[in-house]
């Protein structure tokens, strides 16, 4: 099959409501990550997401709305979630509920909940309105690769196998959104993301990361799996061993390719090697981490990460990314 890229326009979204009817995948743009989209009703559509991306059957999709949905044909909100949804959506917080069971069964695969996403991008707000039914979607990557955060990461994964891309250009929010347990009497947050633990709790008045006990089925199974990891040789470092970094860089560098992935203030001590820069703000970390990522792993033999400097707020989503890209999680 011919995989197109097209720009949003009424032609294109035309397209995708058509392909989306006859059970295809879509793959669209939103602020956070390109999404990999199918009727979240059908069965079989919804399958093919899972079959395309090697995904783990017990790994739940998150369905996608439009702003204007009304989320109550799918799903029992508690009371208390109104106050998150005016503050945050649309935006990159998903909310799990409780499921009325109208979706495919395949989406929440089993669980009796279900994840539920209004995304900000205009381009992803045009092609839920276009087909005005929720789109069940993981990011668009073959399952533990770098999340995609432009066209041409998604054609990179998956050409041949999807008949169209929504090029909606960069997610500029570079993360996957908040995943946030609304099923009990106070939010859970099931993955970091730029929606943090403090805005939420800021909001509601308490707000607990999700600690995952030993023995205990995960809330989210999508957190037992490795995840984001880049296509060549990685290693590790704290920020005190810059050292030993530039010492394994110098080594690799007589034969190999090293890259070294590192926040702004770090970049300034390795003058003279080859740094991907990951920024000197939280926001600007999320943003171009998986860019960089999926940049080295073009070019790099070897890639070096160094642990950034910041901590909390948007930095517990960064931070947990990044250690799974280096398998250090
Ligand atoms: O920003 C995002 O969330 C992107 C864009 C495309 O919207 N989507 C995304 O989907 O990151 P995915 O499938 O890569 O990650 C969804 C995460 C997984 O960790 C999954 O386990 C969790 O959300 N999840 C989905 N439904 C759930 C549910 N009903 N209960 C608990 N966790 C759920
Ligand atoms: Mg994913």
């Amino acid at each position: 099959m011919t995989t197109r890229i097209l720009p949003v326009t009424e032609a294109s979204l035309a397209d995708a409501k058509q392909l989306i009817g006859a059970g295809e995948v879509v793959a669209f743009h939103t602020e956070t990550v390109y999404g990999l989209g199918a009727d979240a009703m059908n069965d079989e559509a919804v399958q093919k997401i899972f079959s395309l991306k090697g995904r783990p059957a017990d790994n739940p999709l998150i369905a996608h709305v439009h702003k204007d949905y009304d989320i109550t044909q799918l799903v029992s909100p508690p009371a208390w979630t109104k106050r998150l949804r005016d503050r945050f959506l649309p935006g990159p917080l998903t909310m799990v509920y409780p499921s009325k069971g109208r979706e495919s069964k395949f989406v929440s695969s089993g669980l009796p909940t279900l994840s539920v996403r209004v995304p900000s991008s205009p381009a992803a707000q045009a092609f839920l309105r276009a087909v005005d039914r929720p789109i069940a979607a993981p990011s668009a990557n073959r399952s533990k690769h770098v999340s995609p955060v432009t066209a041409q990461h998604v054609y990179d994964d998956f050409a041949g196998d999807i008949p169209l891309i929504l090029d909606g250009g960069a997610s500029a929010g570079g993360i996957e959104s908040t995943v946030l347990d609304c099923t009990g009497d106070i939010p859970l947050i099931l993955r970091a993301g730029l929606v943090t633990r403090e805005m939420i709790a800021a909001e509601v008045g308490a707000c607990e990361n999700y600690v995952l006990k030993e023995g205990e089925k995960p809330k989210s199974p999508g957190m037992a799996y490795r995840h984001y990891a880049p296509r060549c040789k990685t290693a590790f470092f704290g920020e005190g061993d810059t050292d030993a970094a530039l010492r394994l860089y110098r080594e690799e560098a007589r034969a190999g390719v090293p890259v070294i992935l590192c926040d702004h203030a770090a970049a300034q001590t390795f003058a003279g090697c080859r740094v991907l820069d990951l920024g000197a703000t939280p926001a600007e970390m999320a943003s171009n981490l998986y860019a960089h990522l999926r940049t080295a792993e073009g070019c790099a033999t070897l890639l070096i990460g160094i642990l950034p400097h910041a901590r909390g707020g948007v930095m517990d989503g960064v931070l947990n990314r990044m250690l799974r890209a280096f398998g250090q999680q």
